[in-house]
């Protein structure tokens, strides 16, 4: 499974700017979109284009655009929403398909709880969007849900990594594409990374 932890100064900079306990909301916020942007960067700079021809300032000139279906932006509910405008930005005229999954207590297992995919879901790429990743349970789940809806170009964005969800990922679906800002060291006993974010959800929608 390709892993990409994506080296930039600016990404470990806006990592450790959102590490501080007293990271603010909206700091929180413009940084997960800051990042995110920059990971589709990365994650999509193997894109095919097609030439054609058309009528410049000067007269007739080739230019190139992306082949293909529009890709989707994948965000899973809640705290993946925190990183869509971020890629919107680069890519306006994605489709936007919401996956919300939580975990059922006595089993454990990831139960759905909303899915709304766009059409023609097998001729996109899907870009999942999930701040962290964790154990890698709800990301295996959605992954799950893209290929039984036919998708089979699916890549994911996350800010950062724990290596425990990156071994289950790669054991579940190593054809699926990481794009990571940071892997970090371990989970704790609670399921959260570390040193990681704490909640993202929680911070990005200043709930607590
Ligand atoms: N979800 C979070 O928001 N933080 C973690 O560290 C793990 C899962």
């Amino acid at each position: 499974m390709p892993v990409h932890c994506v080296e930039h100064p600016l990404i470990r900079h806006k990592i450790g700017l959102m590490r501080g306990h007293d990271v603010t909301t909206k700091k929180f916020r413009e940084l997960a979109n800051e990042l995110a942007t920059l990971l589709t960067y990365e994650a999509t700079k193997d894109l095919e284009t097609e030439t054609s021809t058309i009528q410049g300032w000067a007269g007739e000139v080739v230019v190139e655009k992306i082949k293909g279906k529009k890709i989707t932006v994948v965000p899973i509910l809640r705290a993946g929403l925190g990183m869509m405008d971020g890629v919107l930005n680069l890519i306006p005229s994605a489709k936007v398909s919401v996956v919300g999954l939580y975990r059922n207590e006595e089993t454990l297992e990831p139960v759905r709880y909303y899915v709304k995919m766009t059409s023609n879901m097998e001729e996109r790429i899907a870009l999942i969007l999930d701040p962290m990743l964790a154990t890698g349970g709800t990301l295996v789940a959605t992954i799950d849900l893209l290929k039984e809806s036919g998708c089979q170009q699916i890549r994911g964005l996350f800010l950062v990594a724990a290596p425990e969800g990156l071994k289950r990922l790669e054991k579940a679906h190593p054809d699926v594409d990481v794009y990571v800002a940071a892997i970090d060291e371990r989970l704790n006993d609670i399921g959260y990374i570390l040193p990681g974010l704490g909640d993202a959800g929680d911070k990005i929608f200043g709930t607590k």
